[in-house]
């Protein structure tokens, strides 16, 4: 009798372990999507949800794909990462193409573009991009922590002149309180940051333009075709576009 039970135990514990490990196992009829949603009109919340032109985007590629969106809000250096060590299936972010994140993790082709622009203070001496790079230029840049603005800046102006901030809000918080002299950010979410905030300004000069992918994990190959092939149909259909009108109408 112990023996029996001692058998049945065992059996029992084994179908655990077995129910435990698919459980650990990413759920394969999802799609988790990594973002920063503190990025309008790209993502951010609204009474509680994310929304904007990526979740858009990825709510009609999920259901391409037969699977339920998930979007998880992390901090957008912890994306990349993220999805190179299979935590997320993918990150959509405004995240621009470069060189280096290819390095860890394979894009989508692209679905937009980005402008770095440069947002300062309604009576800010600095008048262009030009002002920055002057000789003996010390202001100060604030960025969002690793993102294109952040690399290019440090690259171009020292770190010494480069503040980085969590996300955005936070940066132009800093230029409001004088801590920068200017912040270094994507256009659209430039734009909403000095509609919510008055005495703030665009400069006409652009930073660096840039294009706006879906990044992959590099052993998802399966996955990348899929989300391309899906891209494909909604820009050909003409979705995409309208979903990015509708978020960005034309001035
Ligand atoms: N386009 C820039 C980059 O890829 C900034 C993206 C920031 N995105 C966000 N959701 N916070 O580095």
């Amino acid at each position: 009798m112990k023996k029996l039970i001692s058998i049945i135990l065992a059996a029992a514990a084994l179908v655990t372990i077995i129910l435990l490990s698919a459980c650990g196992k990413k759920d394969s009829g999802k799609l988790v999507m990594a973002t920063n949603a503190a990025f309008p009109p790209y993502e951010y919340v609204e009474d509680g949800k994310i929304i904007g032109i990526d979740a858009e985007i990825a709510a009609l590629i999920a259901e391409e794909l037969g699977l339920e969106l998930e979007i998880k809000n992390v901090e957008f250096k912890s994306i990349v990462s993220g999805v190179e060590s299979g935590k997320f299936d993918i990150g959509m972010a405004g995240m621009t193409v470069t060189e280096d994140r290819k390095k860890s993790v394979n894009f989508s082709t692209t679905y937009a573009t980005g402008i770095q622009s440069i947002i300062v203070t309604d009576s800010s001496p600095i008048t262009s991009v030009d002002d920055l790079g002057a000789e003996g230029a010390t202001y100060k840049i604030g960025v969002q922590e690793q993102t294109t603005g952040d690399i290019y800046c440090r690259d171009d102006y020292g770190d010494d002149r480069v503040v980085s901030y969590a996300n955005g809000a936070t940066a132009v918080e800093a230029l409001k309180s004088g801590k920068v002299d200017c912040v270094i950010i994507d256009n659209e979410p430039a734009k909403a940051f000095v509609k919510a905030n008055s005495g703030l300004k665009i400069l006409d000069t652009e930073y660096a333009v840039e294009d706006y992918a879906i990044a992959v994990g590099k052993n998802n190959e399966d996955l990348l075709t899929k989300i391309n092939a899906a891209l494909a149909k909604l820009t050909a259909d003409g979705t995409i576009k309208k979903i990015i009108d509708k978020y960005i109408p034309a001035e």
